[in-house]
């Protein structure tokens, strides 16, 4: 049987400042299966590491990544927000988090998540698969948006890239996607999984997100979904590692 893979959530959201440098050394530290990030485009068009649109939850500073270029987001603190122990936390670019990655030889993979729900960034996907294809990382990298325009994208510009369908509630929305586009993953919330029958349950592998209460931990890995989000990667790895030997 293969184990439940156990995806750190904006790097390890739960316990360090979500998709920071820190957060995602913590996902790696624990030895996660999987890190996910969220990547936004800057005025500049670097590729930014953060999950909403504006720096205002996140940081010290105010104002949408779009409007901001590079430089002026470094200037603000990611991390006071979450701890004063994190202040000298800054937004990382997708770059910074890959070369960490690349350093520490990770194995595992990385999930970056294209936030183009709200904003649809022109070109960010362009942008996101020639730095992927720039090296030969150590790591495995795979897509996901709410977007499907973005997905389809995504699979035009690399069709050996793999996408997961993300998507909220029920997913009426995911027979929007173009069917000639083959998708390999599916990232619904536990509320979608619960609520279908067995019979129901997709032949693609089914990712489910944010999974951080114990008890919905132990329900997939019962239902051995093949994989689960969550803030709290060390929590998930430790009840895996009892429930499913
Ligand atoms: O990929 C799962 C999850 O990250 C999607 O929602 O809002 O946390 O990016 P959000
Ligand atoms: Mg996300």
């Amino acid at each position: 049987m293969d184990q439940t893979k156990i995806i750190a959530h904006r790097g390890s959201k739960g316990t360090h400042p979500e998709n920071t440098l820190e957060a995602v050394k913590e996902a790696v530290r624990v030895r996660s299966d999987g890190i996910e990030i969220d990547v936004h485009l800057s005025l500049d068009k670097e590729l930014i590491v953060i999950h909403d649109e504006t720096i205002d939850r996140t940081t010290n500073g105010k104002g949408s990544i779009q409007n901001l270029t590079l430089a002026e987001l470094k200037q603000f603190d990611a991390g006071s927000w979450y701890s004063p122990e994190y202040s000298n936390c800054r937004i990382p670019t997708l770059q910074e988090i890959f070369c960490f990655l690349e350093k520490v030889d990770y194995k595992g993979l990385v999930n970056i998540e294209l936030k183009t729900d709200k904003f649809s960034y022109p070109g960010i996907e362009e942008k996101v698969v020639a730095f992927v294809a720039e090296k030969n990382w150590p790591f495995t990298v795979e897509y996901s948006s709410f977007n499907y325009q973005t997905l389809i994208q995504l699979k035009i510009l690399d069709d050996t890239c793999k996408i997961a369908l993300l998507f909220k509630e029920h997913g009426e929305n995911k027979t929007f996607l173009n069917l000639n586009i083959p998708v390999n993953m599916w990232h619904p919330k536990l509320s979608w999984f619960k609520s279908i029958s067995p019979f129901q349950v997709p032949e693609l592998p089914v990712r489910v997100w944010t999974i951080n209460k114990s008890e919905d931990l132990q329900f997939c890995f019962r239902k051995q979904v093949a994989g689960v989000i969550t803030d709290y990667p060390q929590k998930a790895l430790e009840m895996r590692d009892k429930w499913q030997n």
